[in-house]
């Protein structure tokens, strides 16, 4: 029998999706997958180059549980750079993507019943995740009226003696939300009151643009340092989602925590990736800011045509490769045998009718809206934007 932890978790709504996708490209139909959660680059050579060195030098054995002390220094010198933060490499972790870090700081932090906060939209895994550590999830909405912007006052509100953490995501998967310096200050501000950590991941730091910066929460002051885990990887910034390497860091006690969990759980990451990171935090820069440009070109693209469709709204979002318009105004219309009720049903319909793949809204908690990734080229943007609006055109 399956274990009552696992029956009660739904799966990942983004990895059924692309098994259905999957089943129609195999059928020889031609689907534009907006569904996707991966940069549509390759990663870079250099980056390549030194996980092929690593191999030849046999550099493939484990390594520490925490990861290469190398790469650790190197996270360091990043949070040096960066945001002028003090760490050392006691309070770094390396794991198999930004996931298991997530993963391994719940298990760290919390125990069962106790509550942590999950702003929503939310990316699918943080409730599960949070259900997997025996806390209880407690879903509270940011308005899309305001740019999904984070409502302190809201989150106040939601805050029980059994609150020990918030999990909060900026730049956001799903809706590009960049929070601000001013609504982070104040959340740290109530951290420190009410004693609870700040979960904050910042995965998406690098992809973010109209000028806006990454605030990194653990900089804005030492008290609120000391009660932020920061998350953040490879993945997205240098399309590395494949090698699995992410990272966290935060109070070295949690990270003692989190590396326990993780030493009994999967020992180290993969050991040339952890190379091939050296080299993706100390030397690609470049390349990444040519990937962001290139970004911004699709999302303002993507965004114009959007908001020229009548019935439906986009907010414009700052950063990541998403967009979450929403398409409310369709629900109880029909096309042929087909009625779209809801955000799920219009995924359905528009993978059927217009062969494009989107996320559904109800996956992250935003049930009017569907979620597009614009990390595809240029060519598909635009055919995807007109069968989108040819295809919403025949509901009535
Ligand atoms: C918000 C967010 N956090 C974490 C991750 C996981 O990243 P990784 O590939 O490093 O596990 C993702 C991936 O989609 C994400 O969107």
């Amino acid at each position: 029998m399956i274990s009552k932890r696992i029956k009660n978790m739904t799966p990942s709504a983004t990895l059924e999706q692309s098994a259905k996708i999957a089943e129609l490209k195999k059928q020889g139909i031609q689907i534009i997958g907006f569904n996707v959660g991966e940069p549509d680059y390759n990663t870079p050579t250099n980056i390549i180059h030194k996980a092929e060195e690593a191999y030849k030098l046999g550099l493939t054995r484990y390594t520490p549980a925490a990861g290469m002390i190398e790469l650790r220094e190197e996270i360091c010198r990043k949070f040096k750079k960066e945001y002028n933060l003090e760490y050392t490499s006691k309070d770094v972790i390396v794991s198999s993507g930004a996931k298991q870090s997530l993963t391994n700081a719940f298990m760290a932090i919390v125990d069962p019943g106790e509550e942590v906060i999950v702003p929503t939209p939310c990316w699918v895994s943080y409730v599960e995740m949070v259900k997997l550590a025996e806390g209880i999830p407690v879903l509270v909405r940011m308005e899309e009226k305001n740019g999904f912007r984070l409502d302190v006052e809201k989150i106040r509100k939601s805050i029980t003696e059994k609150t020990k953490a918030i999990i909060i995501n900026s730049p956001n998967n799903p809706t590009g939300a960049v929070y601000s310096e001013e609504d982070l200050r104040l959340l740290g501000q109530l951290a420190i009151e009410h004693d609870f950590y700040i979960i904050s991941d910042e995965i998406y730091e690098k992809l973010i643009y109209d000028g806006e910066q990454n605030t990194c929460v653990a900089a804005l002051s030492p008290e609120i340092k000391a009660k932020t885990i920061t998350i953040n990887g490879m993945s997205k910034a240098y399309a590395m989602t494949g090698w699995r390497i992410g990272y966290a860091v935060g109070p070295t006690q949690i990270i003692n925590a989190m590396t326990d969990y993780q030493g009994n759980t999967t020992t180290s990451p993969n050991t040339p990736a952890q190379y091939a990171s050296i080299e993706a935090l100390a030397n690609s820069e470049e390349s990444v800011e040519i990937m962001r440009l290139e970004f911004d070109k699709r999302r303002q693209y993507i965004i114009n045509r959007l908001n020229s469709m009548e019935n439906i709204h986009c907010s414009t979002p700052k950063g990541a490769f998403y967009v979450m318009p929403n398409v409310s105004y369709y629900y109880g219309k029909k096309y042929q045998d087909f009625t779209v009720n809801n955000s799920l049903d219009m995924a359905n319909y528009l993978l059927e009718e217009a062969k494009i793949a989107v996320v559904t809204g109800a996956a992250f908690e935003a049930p009017e809206n569907i979620r597009i990734s614009y990390s595809n080229s240029m060519e598909n943007l635009i055919e995807g934007m007109n069968r989108l609006e040819e295809s919403l055109s025949k509901l009535k």
